[in-house]
């Protein structure tokens, strides 16, 4: 199993986005995938449209170990793709993890449980530098950033790939950063606006030798087509899902 992560640590910059229409794409292309939700804001266990009652087991009881993993994976509407939800409870899971001395290393533990069962876990992640999120890094084979075309982006990703090459040090992460995706990149006809050239221009500086992947487009379909639970090509806009086929090559190749 790989395991992948949307890494930012600024709020609103496509994470969920990300997960969700990369689990869609792998599930289709017929590999297994487990989605791991490590937000409390709890966005891509909505989108997945998973059927978990209130009492069931979340990704709070797999991380403090009341429950195996197993029991928390759920079945989606999308064949081979699952999910290990959160709730709003999660943000309590902190302070357990920061005394346990080894919160970088929970994730990953608990997912050699379920290893075997699936080629992909895909975690889409809290937006802050918080236990969750270095739980998740920790776990991450490979993890992609996406960044918003604009200055908020461009920050944001100058924050997370400090912070990632903090993790690097402290052995906590020893993955690979896949690369970087612009987030909501304007275009008017042919033409880019000059927010996202300019920014996504800043992004290629900071990233080095990071690969900037290609762009998702600002456009209102992404959102219609999570709504449907669908890909954009099955809503007719492949040119959109092309960001995405390229991921799924960097996650196989990288
Ligand atoms: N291509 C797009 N163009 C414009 N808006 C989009 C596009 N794709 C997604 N959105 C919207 O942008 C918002 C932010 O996206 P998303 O939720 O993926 O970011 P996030 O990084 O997960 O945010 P958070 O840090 O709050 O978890 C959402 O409201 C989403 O519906
Ligand atoms: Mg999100």
């Amino acid at each position: 199993m790989k395991t992948c992560s949307a890494i930012s640590l600024s709020g609103g910059q496509g994470k969920t986005t990300v997960i969700f229409f990369l689990g869609l794409l792998l599930a289709q292309r017929g590999k297994r995938v487990v989605a791991v939700d490590a937000d409390p804001q709890c966005n891509l266990t909505f989108y997945l449209g998973a059927d978990v009652e209130a009492n069931q087991p979340t990704l709070f009881e797999v991380l403090t170990a009341q429950v195996k993993p197993d029991d928390a994976i759920y079945e989606t509407p999308h064949e081979n793709l699952f999910v290990i939800p959160a709730d709003r409870g999660l943000f309590k899971v902190s302070d357990f993890l920061a005394s346990s001395g080894a919160g970088a290393f929970i994730l990953k533990l608990r997912l050699q449980a379920i290893a075997n069962l699936f080629d992909y876990c895909l975690i889409d992640v809290q937006p802050s530098r918080s236990q969750i999120c270095l739980t998740a890094v920790g776990a991450s084979d490979c993890i992609v950033i996406p960044a918003e075309a604009n200055v908020k982006g461009t920050n944001s990703l100058s924050d997370t790939l400090g912070f990632l090459e903090e993790q690097q040090a402290l052995t906590a992460f020893s993955g690979s950063v896949l690369g970087v995706i612009p987030f909501r990149d304007r275009w008017i006809g042919n033409t880019q606006s000059l927010e996202s050239r300019q920014n996504i221009q800043a992004m290629t500086e900071f990233a080095e030798e990071i690969p900037i992947l290609p762009s998702i487009r600002e456009s209102e379909q992404f959102k219609r087509a999570i709504r449907q639970g669908k890909l954009l090509t099955e809503l007719g806009y492949p040119d959109l899902q092309y960001p995405f086929e390229k991921l799924v090559e960097s996650l196989e190749n990288g």
